[in-house]
């Protein structure tokens, strides 16, 4: 039976982004070297803006039905969410939609999606922190979010951070814990600076660097996270790069994938 692997990802006509799903890509050939890799994108409007572009990307649905008909038997679908909201509830919609007798779709799980998975995924955090960044500075990181209850999971990796060095926080732009929740703690830590200019690291908990990192988190309005932590007299200092370009991260996702993948 044929097997393959789909890699559903949000999307982004960021070339920077583009790149690094690239480099991702490149990671689950090495990991699979047998099994074709395919990508689909979910976000339609990222797909429209990529046709404008002469670029034609696939939606998870096109994709999963030309691989039935080409004669697949078998397909292990990638999702890189983080944790288990909206987006892996549709995944699973399709893939059940499209699966029957001869075409099984098994979708791989968010880094997330168990209460287990909080101290591992906190330990992939921690080995793949900025470069650059002093164990005496805090790192701020940004979770989607989602008002599913997965959202949760989100609580349980912040207190797996803390754990392991407190100078670890985690807030999401759409879930219960924002910014706002963490600054008390961020505020405490300068408090006990000796002085100098108060850095605070921020990097996405989010697989690829797009329009969330870009506007949401390092844009120069006052709303995002950085003009929220430059208005608190922070000195933001952000990482441009999505969580499927650390190492270790990117192995948890794999991790998933090999499940999946049976
Ligand atoms: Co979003």
């Amino acid at each position: 039976m044929r097997s393959g692997i789909l890699i559903a990802a949000f999307g982004s006509s960021n070339p920077a982004a583009r790149e690094s799903l690239k480099r991702f890509e490149d990671k689950v050939r090495r990991a699979f070297p047998e099994t074709p890799v395919r990508w689909a994108f979910t976000s339609g409007f990222v797909r429209r803006r990529l046709a404008d572009e002469g670029a034609k990307t696939d939606s998870v649905k096109k994709a999963l039905e030309k691989m039935r008909f080409e004669g697949y038997g078998r397909v292990a679908l990638l999702s890189l969410l983080v944790a288990p909201g909206r987006e892996y509830e549709l995944l699973r919609e399709e893939a059940a939609a499209v699966s029957g007798p001869d075409f099984k779709v098994a979708v791989s799980e968010p880094l997330l999606a168990r209460v287990e998975d909080a101290p591992v995924v906190a330990r992939a955090v921690v080995a793949s922190l900025p470069r650059g960044r002093s164990g005496a500075e805090p790192v701020l990181l940004m979770g989607h979010g989602t008002w599913r209850p997965g959202d949760s999971r989100y609580a349980l990796l912040a207190e797996a951070l803390a754990d392991l060095d407190p100078l670890l926080f985690l807030a999401t732009m759409e879930g219960a814990v924002t910014i706002h929740d963490v600054l008390p703690g961020l505020r405490r830590w300068r408090d006990g600076m000796a002085g100098g200019a108060a850095r605070v690291w921020l990097a996405p908990l989010l697989a690829v660097a797009g329009a969330h990192v870009v506007r949401d988190m390092a844009g120069d309005e006052p709303e995002s996270w950085a003009g929220v932590l430059r208005s608190e007299g922070f000195a933001p200092q952000p990482v441009m790069r999505g969580a499927a370009e650390r190492e270790a991260l990117a192995d948890v996702w794999l991790d998933r994938l090999r499940q999946a993948a049976g």
